[in-house]
């Protein structure tokens, strides 16, 4: 294959996908997509070194979130996928004036998805701190007639996902905790607005009840990001090969080892990228865009 810069804006259904999250919880966004559109080539990048976000105030997430856009963009994607509640709390808005390809969250389709479900309008969200304090699920649902949101923030859920832990008696409690607020608002739909809480999807349906239905903001993203795709043309419906790429600006064996951990082998070939080095083209493909990007504010 040649190693030349391929121009992608003359071929956007070759063009790859790109993910960004604050570190690995995007995984479970890349997943989902990937079991959507087996097809498509997937530029991943977690910003690791940097994360967690949902500690940060929302400027700095902003100011890191874009740089981490701005390096997917210059990858040629088709698609920027904002792979992460608290990053698509920051910079939604700026990243959809920023770029010219679509830019898809995972705020709006959980959103809606909640909308549609909920028989009784109670909704709950569990979020990152810096996710409740932006109100983006408030946001995206105040035009909902009729529905009710309960916000939680659930901090040490992310830690306890890194370390590989997704039950026990400890985990079990702090669940209890956490999920009181919503329990006693009498949500029957709460979304996971965080993307490591797919992977506590069992313990917080068993801690909710099986009457609670939970919205999966990855699964949600995943699937708003085909119907983008479709209806602009360039989803790819092979079959082929495609090429995944894994980008982190943190320590790349140890995203691999949790990437492997938390999502069984679908993690391979992880690159360190420095924001502050000058990018360079990716692997066979040498995917770059050769078009300019539009004006920056
Ligand atoms: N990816 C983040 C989110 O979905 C959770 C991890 C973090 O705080 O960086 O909000």
């Amino acid at each position: 294959m040649s190693s030349e810069p391929v121009d992608l804006e003359e071929d956007l259904v070759n063009a790859p996908i790109g993910i960004f999250d604050s570190g690995f919880g995007g995984l479970t966004v890349a997943h989902a997509a990937v079991d959507l559109m087996p097809n498509e080539d997937i530029i991943y990048l977690g910003d690791t070194a940097r994360a967690p976000y949902g500690e940060k105030h929302i400027a700095e997430v902003r100011e890191y979130a874009l740089q981490c856009l701005d390096r997917l963009d210059f990858h040629g994607v088709k698609a920027l996928v904002i792979a992460c509640n608290t990053a698509s709390s920051a910079v939604l808005r700026d990243a959809r004036e920023r770029y010219r390809v679509p830019v898809i969250d995972v705020i709006m389709p959980a959103a809606r998805r909640a909308s549609l479900v909920t028989r009784n309008g109670r909704i709950g969200v569990i979020c990152t701190e810096a996710t409740a304090r932006s109100r983006s699920y408030e946001d995206a649902l105040a035009a909902v007639p009729g529905v009710h949101l309960t916000t939680r923030a659930c901090p040490r859920f992310v830690d306890f996902v890194e370390r590989g832990i997704t039950g026990g008696p400890e985990l079990e409690a702090v669940a209890r905790e956490y999920l009181e607020p919503i329990r006693r608002a009498g949500c029957d739909t709460v979304i996971l607005g965080c993307t490591h809480y797919p992977l506590l999807a069992g313990l917080i349906s068993m801690t909710l009840g099986d009457e609670v239905t939970l919205v999966s903001s990855s699964e949600e993203c995943a699937r708003a990001s085909y119907a983008v795709l479709t209806r602009r043309g360039v989803l790819h419906t092979g079959p082929r090969e495609p090429s995944r790429y894994f980008l982190t600006t943190g320590n790349a064996e140890k995203f691999e080892m949790l990437g492997r951990r938390l999502m069984q082998g679908f993690v391979h070939d992880v690159h360190r990228v420095g924001m502050d080095e000058t990018p360079a083209p990716l692997g066979d493909r040498a995917f770059v865009r050769t078009g300019e990007r539009l004006p920056q504010h």
